[in-house]
């Protein structure tokens, strides 16, 4: 069906290198997408946002972009894009590009000429600071790890790099370099794009180049000039484009800055990621730990920003997974056996898909793929990963601990090849694939799951098929319930005279639900046998009246 408020739609992420190769060269390429299109209009999926597939080194997997105007060879051709962009239209379905702002590759011919000489006319896009008595300017710490600052030694002087090495930070300061960033958008918008996601983009402007107490964050995060950025993008590029969707990765965010960065009177991004339910995980607010997932948290923190984006007049999208996250079954679910894999899976998709916001499926996810359970660090191929390896080891863990923490948090978890069917590589190539296939995939893949009527596919087909049909799902208030309960997650949607009910139960125990709550109603979807007081372990409802 053609949605006509761009609010009413789920968007599918498709990671490109591990979604379908149809070269043998062991990557998945821009043909393989336009092979699957069908399945993807069969799951009902609005908008397409693919990873980028800018030429790269690809030391960050395109994150790192050396050219924003050529697709990267291993992708494909910009005619092949066009031809993607034609068979998606045709279809009814929109493609989202990923827009990497914040830094680019330092094999990008801007930092090439940059690092020449201090008085090159691109020295000032890029960061350069002189060192202090031999050390870094500031001592913030690198997301991947070390300090975020690298030395150059053409000119003696350090370039600032929040990520990877390859990957130095442009200077948003610099009025030419952000003509040249919006003249660049307006050519992909040009080109046919739908709407754009925009990589760590609330991390731009930067304040002071201090020492900090922490890791150097609040110096960056949200910046002062921000907002201003955001703007000044929206009315340079995509701003008077009708039904034009964006999204904005925001790192470490806050509530009053996304209502802000979302707010339509603002005129910035439409919506935005934030990550802080995704931290539930983490001990002490550090990743690379091993900890059991805090339920009550999860809830504290969604219903926080369901409740307060929407009283603020912004727009939130909402995900439990993507690239950078563990698969969810394997996270808030459970992949123990087969059954509860399966029935998890469908309970994590109900609790999601009736919140408020525009939903993303991360590739797999429909049919519930698990984590990949590498055993060897020589298996990983995330910069990410193997850099917290090298952490950790020089921090004293043992192989075998390392291993195990990478086992629940790695972002090669989520990156491993799409389970196509039975056959060798699970279908995803012919060749030898880049990364290792999850051994699971004869049993999990999308041939099992499209000839299984009750498989994950045909619950997330479902859900999007609802939220299509039933406004209250989009436009409706919404209403936490047992906030407290340690095991059911319930809300409330409300529109007009009319309210759904959602009740999933998180645990392999079954559960009373408390007699304040009326079950009365007509099931729009139930993974369970019955509608009844009990729910069943991982059971998950959702009720009209
Ligand atoms: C974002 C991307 C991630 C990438 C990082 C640096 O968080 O999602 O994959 O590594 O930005 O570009």
């Amino acid at each position: 069906m053609a949605v006509t408020d761009w609010r009413k739609s789920v968007v599918y992420q498709i990671y490109p290198k591990s979604f379908n190769d149809t070269t043998g060269k062991g990557q998945g390429d821009i043909n393989g997408i336009i092979e699957k299109l069908d399945y993807l209009k069969t799951l009902g999926v609005d908008y397409l946002w693919l990873t980028p597939v800018y030429r790269s080194p690809m030391n960050d997997n395109g994150y790192d972009i050396s050219d924003y105007y050529e697709i990267n060879p291993d992708f494909g051709t910009k005619e092949d894009f066009k031809r993607l962009l034609d068979e998606a239209h045709a279809r009814g379905i929109k493609i989202m590009s990923d827009i990497v702002i914040n830094h680019t590759s330092t094999e990008h011919n801007w930092f090439v000429e940059s690092r020449k000489s201090k008085d090159n006319p691109y020295r000032d896009y890029y960061i350069w600071k002189d060192g202090k008595d031999g050390q870094p300017p500031t001592n913030w710490e690198s997301k991947f790890g070390g300090n975020a600052w690298q030395l150059d030694s053409v000119t003696n002087q350090y370039y600032l790099r929040l990520f990877d090495v390859t990957q130095a930070d442009l200077n948003w300061e610099n009025e030419k370099l952000r003509k040249e960033i919006y003249d660049m958008i307006n050519y992909w918008i040009d080109f046919g794009m739908d709407g754009f996601r925009f990589d760590v983009i609330n991390l731009i402007s930067k304040a002071e180049y201090k020492d900090s107490d922490k890791i150097g964050k609040e110096f960056y995060t949200d910046g002062p000039r921000v907002h201003e950025f955001l703007n000044e993008m929206n009315r340079n590029t995509f701003g008077d484009k009708e039904g034009f969707m964006t999204v904005g990765e925001m790192s470490s965010t806050t509530l009053e800055h996304c209502i802000n960065y979302t707010r339509e009177d603002r005129h910035e991004l439409s919506s935005v990621f934030n990550f802080h339910h995704l931290k539930v995980d983490y001990k002490d607010g550090e990743k690379w730990t091993k900890m059991p997932f805090d339920f009550i948290e999860l809830k504290r923190i969604l219903f926080e920003w369901q409740v307060g984006i929407s009283k603020g007049g912004g727009w939130n999208a909402i995900f439990w997974c993507n690239h950078d996250q563990p698969r969810v079954v394997s996270r808030f679910g459970d992949d123990s056996t087969e059954e509860r894999r399966v029935k998890s899976a469908k309970m994590l998709a109900i609790t999601l898909h009736f919140l408020q916001g525009t939903p993303y499926i991360y590739q797999g996810e429909e049919i519930g793929m698990t984590n990949l359970y590498l055993d060897d660090i020589s298996q990983y191929r995330d910069i990410e990963s193997t850099n917290a390896y090298q952490i950790m080891s020089d921090n004293g863990f043992t192989n075998g601990a390392i291993l195990d923490i990478l086992q629940d948090k790695s972002r090669d978890n989520s990156r491993s090849p799409v389970q196509w069917d039975d056959s060798e590589n699970a279908g995803f190539t012919t060749g030898t694939p880049w990364i290792d296939v999850a051994k699971n995939y004869k049993q999990i893949n999308v041939k099992q799951a499209l000839a299984d009527k009750n498989s994950v596919f045909y619950t997330y087909q479902k859900l999007i098929e609802l939220r299509h049909n039933l406004d209250i799902i989009t436009y409706g208030e919404v209403k936490p319930l047992l906030e407290d309960h340690p095991q059911i997650f319930a809300y409330e949607r409300k529109l007009d005279d009319k309210s759904i009910l959602v009740l999933a139960n998180f645990t392999d125990e079954p559960v009373d639900v408390p007699s304040s709550i009326d079950i009365e109603g007509s099931i729009l979807i139930n993974n369970g046998t019955y509608h009844s007081n009990v729910l069943e372990p991982y059971q998950a409802i959702s009720i009209l009246r």
